[in-house]
């Protein structure tokens, strides 16, 4: 145990540790100097300008969030009140094939980019300027940032229902390249969603060339995450193999009874492809998902609930069972005239959520949608679900793993280099919580209580969640891909 310099700025003593490698947790004290941890064990014979009691709660790193819509959240609402209040201390944005950056268009943004964007002034013609406003008025938590596929085909092609052609694929790759030097650390594909549907595999992996001359690392919300699930995870293999990219299979599922069960098979070939090339994943604990409303979607869900709409805002939070009944028409008619919008979609199964989630590289991401009228509870409410829900009642798996999950795997995988981890020199993003108490409270119905059980939460050395309240510090950071680590590394399981 190291004792670092005399003094801290700040002690927590009495803690228990868990450092975010999956080690047994430990009774200990944590220092912290500036923005860094100064040291950690047992600290008696040192002293702190402040000093807490931590009382034996447990003191984790600060959680990473690694599937995050938080693009524009992180400007209009930086002190990220929905994310802090979980203990999540650093968000990867740009998912599912949407970003803001890099794309000016003068016209309503195309779904799904309208979860993020849906104005066209929000959005920015650089990616270095959209880091750069991040900068200027920075939020409460860091944020590492990709580029979307989706937002780039729509700057470069006039129509995206066809391939890019080898010129709009060169433009691509120009606005890619240009995006990764100033500091985007990869880049997302949405290729189920309209814009993408019809990107070749072979487009990808041309973008896929430029991740890997950068070092940087490939997401992807994939093609078909129902009937044909299986040749996606085959197709997202293909990808990472033939560009030489680390690729994370996002949100990982099955949608529609029918496809249940499916993904004992995909984590199969995923478990298979790891051992020849980097491949992750990542999970949120919840049978229901979450997007743009599609009436595609109708016949795969048992039960849909509107979270926004531009056309008739007023049925945010009611079924599209209930929409259809007060209009006098069908769900699909229905669905019709709400949109644009989004929608909550009932269509997994808990045996699968379990079997993902339990799978020992799956990481944890929320995909909250923080612009939503009535999101999806998984905003507010997926770090404490997994270690209340999943790990104290159901004991899926134990505390310091769930931790691991949430720390220093993601922090491998995305390059977060000194972050992840409890140990001297890294930054102090830190979390304080009861493992008796902590709880998801956000609902269904009530999707925007915080979370219970998290009595502190430090962002590079600063409080910025206490008792239930932000501080209203915004400590956070724009963390550029040249000061990051390598990337699609596995972390140390025990
Ligand atoms: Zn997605
Ligand atoms: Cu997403």
């Amino acid at each position: 145990m190291s004792e670092g310099s005399a003094t801290s700025d700040l002690i927590i003593r009495n803690a228990l540790l868990i450092d975010g490698t999956g080690a047994p947790c430990m009774r200990g004290d944590l220092a912290v100097k500036d923005d860094r941890i100064a040291a950690i064990g047992d600290l008696s014979r040192l002293k702190g300008s402040r000093e807490i009691d931590a009382k034996g709660l447990a003191l984790a790193p600060g959680f990473v969030d690694t599937h995050t819509h938080d693009d524009r959240a992180l400007l209009s609402d930086p002190l990220m009140e929905c994310k802090i209040s979980q203990g999540v201390t650093t968000v990867v944005t740009g998912n599912c094939g949407i970003s803001l950056a890099p794309l000016a268009i003068d016209r309503y943004p195309p779904p799904p980019l309208d979860i993020i964007a849906r104005e066209p002034s929000q959005l920015f013609a650089t990616f270095g300027g959209y880091l750069s406003a991040l900068d200027r008025d920075p939020p409460a938590l860091n944020a590492a940032c990709q580029v979307g596929h989706t937002t780039l085909r729509i700057g470069a092609m006039d129509d995206v229902n066809r391939p890019a052609s080898v010129t709009e694929v060169a433009d691509m790759r120009r606005a890619l390249e240009a995006s990764l030097d100033s500091g985007a650390i990869g880049l997302s594909t949405g290729l189920y969603y309209p814009p993408a549907k019809a990107a070749p595999t072979a487009e990808v992996i041309e973008l896929g060339k430029t991740l890997h001359a950068r070092g940087a690392i490939h997401t992807t919300h994939m093609r078909d995450e129902a009937s044909h699930l299986v040749e996606s995870v085959n197709e997202t293999i293909k990808i990472g193999k033939d560009a030489n990219i680390p690729v994370v299979i996002s949100h990982h599922k099955a949608s529609g009874t029918p496809n249940h069960g499916k993904v004992a098979e995909t984590l199969k070939l995923i478990d298979a492809a790891r051992r020849t090339q980097p491949l992750g994943l990542d999970a949120y604990p919840y049978v229901a998902a979450s997007t743009m409303l599609d009436p595609r979607r109708i016949p795969l869900a048992a039960k849909i609930i509107v979270t926004w709409s531009k056309s008739l805002p007023e049925h945010a939070g009611q079924t599209l069972e209930a929409i259809a009944e007060k209009l006098g028409c069908s769900q699909e008619a229905a669905a019709e005239k709400l949109l644009p919008a989004g929608a909550i979609y009932f269509m997994m199964s808990e045996d699968d959520v379990r079997r993902v989630l339990a799978y020992p590289h799956t990481m944890i991401g929320s995909d909250g949608l923080p612009h939503d009228m009535h999101p999806h509870p998984r905003l507010w409410g997926t770090f404490p679900r997994v270690l209340g829900h999943y790990v104290r009642d159901v004991k899926l798996f134990p505390l310091e793993e769930a931790v691991r999950r949430m720390t220093g795997l993601p922090a491998a995988q995305f390059g977060l280099k000194d972050r992840g981890a409890l140990r001297p020199s890294a930054y102090a993003d830190l979390v304080l919580f009861d493992p008796d108490t902590i709880a998801d409270r956000a609902t269904f119905e009530q999707p925007t209580l915080p979370a219970a059980g998290i009595a502190l939460v430090m962002v590079n050395g600063r409080a910025v969640w206490r008792d239930g309240a932000a501080t209203g510090e915004r400590p956070g950071r724009a963390l550029r891909r040249q000061s990051l680590g390598p990337m699609g590394m596995s972390a140390t399981a025990h």
